[in-house]
């Protein structure tokens, strides 16, 4: 039942949602932040500002879009029945936001799931998405086959072409076991290129990527939520975004850059997990 559906209206209403949602939490963040909960360990935070906005963005859903099905980070899961699922991070980047860090980000994706080109790990494919930097009022957007955009501006896509002029986005997991694997890794790929940014939002990564602020992106252990409109960003300003050999890009592993980086740094992330076996 989705063949109808226009893919740019709904990256209308995910930059929608995402700019005023996004307002909202940077507004809030002047006020100070509250601690709501912890998830999978002690430094996995949610805040009150993370569970407001998903049930704003969860609400500004339901009303524009009743049939569509809902997932969100913290929580949020309504079943549809139009085929469109939308995926909801309501703060990516809850430490920094925690910590008055400016990188931080609300992103909104609308997801199906027919098995075509682009599916990730979890079976979704993002058909339309936004990404809002409130710090930076920033809103990024792309549809399936319409481009990625910054504001009115068409993205360009990375660039880079040798790993060891790459500048590499990644981020880390909460938990010790993941992180422990995760430095590691990292011990053997950080001698290969120019430099590492942990920038703490895996959604900003993608779209700093997609805009050539960042050359590369790889990381294990990510949730839809972080990587469901971002993907999407990347992608359609010309990157490669793939996982580990033929898999598909998501929890297991997802690499974005260009085509040429892609796959070096698949070949180098590989070989270092294989090591760790
Ligand atoms: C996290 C951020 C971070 C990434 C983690 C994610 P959260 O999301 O995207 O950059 O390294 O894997 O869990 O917890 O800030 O919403
Ligand atoms: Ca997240």
């Amino acid at each position: 039942m989705t063949e109808s559906v226009d893919a740019s209206a709904l990256a209308d209403i995910a930059g929608t949602l995402a700019r005023s949602v996004g307002q909202m939490i940077h507004e809030k963040r002047a006020a100070g932040v509250d601690i709501a909960a912890t998830k999978s360990s002690l430094t996995d935070v949610v805040t009150a500002a993370d569970e407001e906005a998903e049930r704003i963005l969860t609400a500004g859903i339901r009303e524009l879009r009743p049939e569509d099905a809902i997932l969100g980070e913290e929580g949020a899961s309504v079943k549809g029945t139009s085929g469109v699922t939308w995926v909801v991070d309501p703060i990516d980047g809850t430490v920094n936001y925690l910590y008055n860090l400016p990188a931080y980000a609300v992103s909104v994706a609308a997801t199906v799931a027919d098995g075509a080109p682009g599916t990730m790990s979890d079976g979704r494919r993002a058909i339309a998405g936004a990404v809002y930097l409130p710090v930076t009022g920033e809103l990024f957007t792309a549809w399936e086959g319409g481009g990625a955009f910054l504001g009115s501006e068409r993205l360009p896509g990375p660039s880079q072409t040798t790993l060891a002029t790459t500048l590499l986005g990644t981020g880390f997991g909460y938990t010790v076991e993941r992180r422990t694997e995760q430095v590691e890794v990292l011990r053997r790929v950080l001698p290969r290129v120019r430099d590492i940014r942990r920038i703490g939002s895996a959604a900003m990564d993608l779209c700093l990527l997609a805009a050539g602020r960042l050359d590369a992106y790889y990381e294990r252990g990510l949730q839809p939520w972080d990587y469901a409109a971002a993907a999407l960003i990347a992608r359609e300003s010309g990157a490669v975004v793939r996982g580990l050999g033929d898999a598909r890009p998501g929890e297991e592993l997802l690499i974005a850059g260009t085509p040429e980086i892609a796959a070096e740094l698949a070949e180098v992330v590989a070989e270092a997990y294989r090591a760790l076996e």
